[in-house]
């Protein structure tokens, strides 16, 4: 049996052979510990280690190589983010901004926050995903420490105003956190000109290994120090202690150079093929929607409202041929309906009946064109039942 397509990339992307075969001599030839500077293979390891710490500094727009701490991903980047800034400004002021619409792990850190005095304000979004700058505007307090707005939304694309929203903290003398681990590798960031303090990354989200991320901590205007929530050996000036994952680091500095080289060049397809996804679609069936954003979009997501198709239905019925997913959250025990849709003031029905195509690098046209033709067999099927 062939392979389904794989239209997920959202959730995670595979690993880039170039940079598989920049990763592998760091499993078994150079295998010291980065921290080890007693000796040769502790220092070829930190050397490597270094450079791609310059890498990706440079390419998120950091100052300096330092500003980057590597961690396991975004989820860990985000709660030591949280967590950090909380336990260690939380003399100046108690508040924290965060968004409706945000990752669970940024969600489910702030809720573990209330119960160490967090006091936490959701800004609702707009019918496309958008906060607001002017209830953002409207919401700061004297104890307000933290904004912790997401670059890009994982399940319907949409881009938020991360400049203004950077101004908005700067001129308010408030730390800003943003969780960028769809935008990361897919559009331009740059953390020193969009005014952002703390900004969290992770490499599988851009063809790099899973279990290897960042998070970049601004030292300059202000310098800022967190609180660790891991504590050990100091490394990563103290914030997060560990022994450094080398070939994980060495592979998502990889995926990163190979991501800013191509970026322009992938979007640009990835624009043309989600296009013809809704384009095609609706001509079939006018009643679908797009969910978010029709330009402020990362340009690899499209999500859509098939009304009346239950999502889990339709995945079901097309798991052998097609890979996507309902972008909703889901445990193991039980359904809900996705808290993006439904924050869009959309309901629960709306949410059931969507669904989250994530393309990527190596996603052809012909893959699409395939799966714009089991999809419409497959919505008819289901209409009909
Ligand atoms: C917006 C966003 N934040 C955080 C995460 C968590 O990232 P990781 O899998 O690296 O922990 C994800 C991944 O699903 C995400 O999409």
């Amino acid at each position: 049996m062939t392979k389904p397509i794989y239209l997920d990339h959202n959730a995670t992307t595979p690993l880039d052979k170039r940079v598989l075969d920049k990763m592998i001599p760091y499993f078994s030839e150079v295998y010291g510990n980065a921290s080890s500077i007693d000796h040769l293979h502790g220092h070829h390891a930190k050397q490597a280690v270094q450079q791609a710490r310059e890498d990706i500094a440079k390419i998120l727009g950091c100052r300096k190589s330092n500003e980057i701490i590597f961690t396991s991903g975004a989820t860990e980047s985000n709660n030591l983010a949280l967590i950090g800034v909380f336990r260690k400004y939380k003399d100046k002021g108690n508040h924290i901004i965060s968004s409706a619409i945000e990752h669970p792990c940024v969600l489910d850190t702030l809720e573990f926050l209330k119960g160490e005095g967090a006091d936490v304000t959701l800004l609702p979004v707009d019918k496309y995903g958008f906060v607001s700058t002017k209830d953002l505007e409207a919401t700061i307090k004297d104890d307000t420490i933290l904004i912790s707005i997401m670059f890009a939304n994982n399940e319907i694309g949409t881009i938020e105003p991360i400049k203004e929203i950077g101004e908005i903290a700067k001129a308010n003398n408030i730390l800003f956190h943003t969780d960028a681990a769809q935008a990361v590798g897919h559009i331009k960031v740059d953390a020193y000109e969009m005014n952002v303090d703390l900004l969290s990354f992770s490499a599988h989200k851009f063809y790099g290994p899973k279990g290897v991320g960042g998070l970049f901590v601004r030292t300059y205007s202000p310098f800022i120090k967190l609180s660790p929530i891991s504590f050990g050996g100091g490394h990563e000036r103290g914030m997060r202690s560990g022994t450094l994952n080398v070939p994980g680091i060495i592979g998502m500095a990889e995926a990163l150079n190979i991501a800013s080289r191509e970026m322009d060049k992938e979007n640009k397809k990835n624009c043309k093929l989600t296009k013809k996804i809704l384009t095609k679609l609706k001509q079939t069936f006018p009643d679908i929607e797009l969910n978010g954003d029709q330009k402020k979009r990362l340009s690899h997501n499209l999500n859509i409202t098939i009304p009346g198709v239950e999502n889990k239905a339709l995945i079901h019925i097309l798991k052998d041929k097609l890979s996507f997913s309902t972008g909703s959250a889901c445990t193991t025990t039980k359904v809900k309906p996705s808290h993006v849709i439904t924050a869009l003031g959309y309901d629960e029905e709306r949410a059931y009946s969507s669904i989250r195509f994530g393309l990527g690098r190596f996603t052809t046209e012909e893959e699409i064109d395939i799966t714009i033709d089991a999809l419409t067999k497959a919505v008819i099927k289901l209409r009909n039942m």
